[in-house]
């Protein structure tokens, strides 16, 4: 194909980005009205955005590939969720109906929220039932998310599609001007078993449990083979992975460098230039890419690379480290709005030190047992035990013993904390740095964090944000007081 065809074809599908609200909200659910293009890919959804009403969860069914409809687990319809953006400051209010016919609960992934609407699985939402979230939003902006979180159900719903993104803009992060609107592109990742007859079946085997549910291919928003037309400017995109045990190494097809800018909880000091790195279920990350030296025509993809993972628990049918595509980059034209460099200083960070007390978490495994195979300190989850009493404001340091040859993804909610340490597997990367609340703990590591529980005393929780693992038992309670 030359070029002044490719500009052609691919022209119309930029409209996509430029319609307002409702076009926008046609585009997600309806992927199979997009104009066909001759590589069989797919325009990426842009989730709708909201700031708060109703949202209603569902089993349904949605286009999610060409050919017979999948069946998904839809909120408000679309497959996958809407995405929340609220500012700072303001209080959030949202009404979930949940229409699924079992029982399930929504966590806001990262967001400070009163204990009693962090999504605890104590408080599951009947089948039927409504509940009204209401959360003051307090912290800095940043890229969260959302998620179902059923106690021992929380694998399939997320993996059937009850996950979307929330962002939070503040006065802080404004004025430096980063890439905004069209220019701004949210990303919720989640791989997925591709089958024949198009269903999005969750039908975990043992060996998936203890390797996690791995997919084969990569949905970006509820996106397969996903394409996006760039303009030769600058991009932010925001990373969120959503799988529910995939650690992608986030790279591009052309192996260029991009900077990260902000980690789980916001902004990072400074930009740092990067070729990949590596992102563990829970967490987030955001990049600027700059296409502004790349020829009109030009396509490169985004895309998890492959990597060596020497593990008994890889995975046996789609091992982690395998190679997968998650957006095509099309630059399709020149930029009205002028290339704008990225502020080499970004804000400034309290930096968490003088912990009072250390905490160590072994992460265990028992082959032996049939199900409670993983734990943390030899506890398997119980909904009504509390496992650690933490006071309100305290630092504390705490340490994730990994003695088993597989993936943690450690998350707290209720609390951030700060990656101080890498005992074994190498030193703090980039996606380390910043605010975080999920880490990724490599086989036989140690991760040593400071945490501090700031806004909110009651429950909350320390899991595997592998949902396998956290289903399985790989979770305790941690009050707050
Ligand atoms: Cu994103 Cu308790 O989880
Ligand atoms: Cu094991
Ligand atoms: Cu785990």
């Amino acid at each position: 194909m030359n070029r002044r065809k490719f500009v052609k074809i691919f022209a119309g599908t930029s409209g996509l980005f430029l319609t307002g609200a409702s076009g926008l909200l046609q585009s997600c659910k309806s992927p199979a009205e997009a104009p066909i293009d001759p590589n069989q890919q797919n325009p990426l959804r842009i989730p709708t955005e909201i700031q708060g009403g109703i949202l209603n969860a569902a089993y349904g069914s949605a286009n999610v590939w060409r050919g017979p409809s999948s069946d998904v687990l839809t909120l408000n319809g679309l497959f996958t969720g809407p995405t929340v953006r609220v500012q700072k400051g303001d209080a959030f209010s949202i009404l979930f109906t949940n229409a699924l016919g079992e029982p399930s609960i929504i966590h806001w992934h990262g967001i400070n929220a009163p204990s009693g609407m962090d999504g605890h699985p104590r408080s599951t939402i009947q089948s039927g039932a409504q509940f009204s979230y209401k959360l003051p939003i307090q912290q800095r902006a940043g890229t969260y998310w959302y998620h179902a979180h059923p106690d021992a159900n929380t694998a399939k719903q997320v993996y059937k599609g009850f996950a979307g993104i929330f962002i939070i803009d503040d006065v802080e992060e404004a004025p430096l001007n980063l890439p905004s609107g069209k220019y701004d592109v949210p990303l919720l990742l989640q791989d997925k078993r591709q089958r024949s007859d198009n269903a999005v079946t969750y039908d975990p085997t043992e060996e998936d449990i203890i390797s996690g549910f791995l997919g084969n291919v990569i949905l970006a928003n509820g996106t397969p083979n996903a394409y996006l037309s760039v303009e030769q400017t600058f991009y932010r995109f925001r990373l969120v992975n959503a799988s529910n045990a995939r650690v992608f190494k986030i790279g591009f097809s052309d192996g260029r460098s991009f900077q990260i800018i902000a980690t789980d909880g916001g902004l990072l000091e400074s930009p740092m230039d990067l070729t990949n790195f590596n992102l563990s279920p829970g967490e987030r990350a955001e990049i600027i890419v700059n296409f502004s030296a790349d020829p009109i025509g030009r396509s490169l993809k985004l895309a998890s690379i492959a990597y060596d993972f020497n593990s008994s628990h890889r995975g046996s049918t789609f091992p982690q480290g395998l190679a997968m595509d998650i957006l095509d980059c099309r630059v399709v034209r020149a930029s009205a709005t002028q290339s704008k460099s990225i502020p080499a200083k970004l804000t400034t960070l309290e930096k968490l030190s003088s912990p009072i007390r250390t905490r160590t978490f072994a992460l265990t495994m028992d082959h032996s047992k049939p199900k409670g195979i993983h734990m943390i300190n030899d506890l398997v989850f119980d909904l009504n035990r509390i496992d650690e009493t933490v006071k309100q404001g305290d630092v504390e340091l705490w340490e994730f013993q990994n003695t088993a040859d597989a993936f943690h993804s450690m998350h707290v909610h209720g609390g951030q904390f700060q990656v101080s340490e890498r005992l074994y597997a190498g030193p703090i990367t980039p996606v380390d740095g910043g605010w975080k609340d999920t880490v990724l703990v490599y086989p036989n590591e140690t991760v040593r964090v400071l945490v501090r529980f700031t806004d909110y005393k009651g429950l909350f929780l320390l899991h595997c944000h592998t949902l396998e693992h956290e289903d399985d038992g790989m979770m305790i309670n941690v009050l707050v007081t």
